[in-house]
């Protein structure tokens, strides 16, 4: 969902994966033009300038793995995923890191010199491009870890004005998510 509005937006935009020649992407990438590509997971990290990483929680590390740490230095990353995972298959998703961790914290450990940015997280993928609702666009809350990141975009609201990350309390709406 997010690919197709970057591409919408006129960006290049190339999706990583295990398989980037399976049917799925394949289709996609014929749906959307010449801006649209698939890659590996270190292709894709290498073309990127700005990263997103929508990965399944149990698979995020591994992915960076792939991806390769080096690919992402000095580049902003945008972390979508939420930490949830069924404890056992079959059962309900539940929270796999605490209220003193978050997987945006996480994620800037496995990528120490990448500039991770929190967003997107905490609304369903239909809401994330030109989200609408009878009121009116909803705040998006973002959390970052780089002081020069705190920066404020019209509808994205910074969720705090502290010095670490904070990335475990703008996850908390997510929870209302079903
Ligand atoms: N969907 C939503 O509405 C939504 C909203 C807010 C936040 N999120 C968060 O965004 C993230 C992605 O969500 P999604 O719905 O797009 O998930 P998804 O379709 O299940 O996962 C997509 C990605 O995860 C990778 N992946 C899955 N299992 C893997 C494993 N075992 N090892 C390595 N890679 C693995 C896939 O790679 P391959 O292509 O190689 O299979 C693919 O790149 C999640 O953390 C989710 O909580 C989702």
């Amino acid at each position: 969902m997010l690919g197709t509005g970057f591409v919408k937006l006129r960006h290049d935009v190339k999706i990583g994966s295990r398989n980037p020649n399976s049917d799925k992407l394949k289709t996609w990438v014929a749906n959307n033009g010449t801006q649209a590509s698939a890659g590996t997971f270190a292709e894709t990290a290498s073309f990127g300038e700005i990263a997103v990483l929508a990965t399944l929680w149990e698979g995020t590390e591994h992915v960076i793995h792939l991806a390769r740490p080096e690919n992402l230095a000095g580049k902003i990353v945008i972390d979508t995923t939420n930490p949830i995972s069924s404890i056992e298959p079959g059962k309900p998703l539940s929270l796999v890191l605490g209220h003193n961790d978050s997987a945006g914290e996480q994620v800037q450990r496995w990528l120490p010199k990448s500039r991770v940015v929190k967003a997107f997280n905490i609304v369903g993928n239909t809401h994330m491009l030109h989200p609408e609702f009878p009121n009116g666009p909803p705040d998006m809350s973002f959390a970052v870890t780089m002081p020069e990141l705190r920066i404020r975009y019209p509808r994205f609201s910074p969720h705090s004005d502290g010095p670490q990350l904070t990335s475990a309390e703008s996850r908390a709406p997510a929870c209302l998510n079903p």
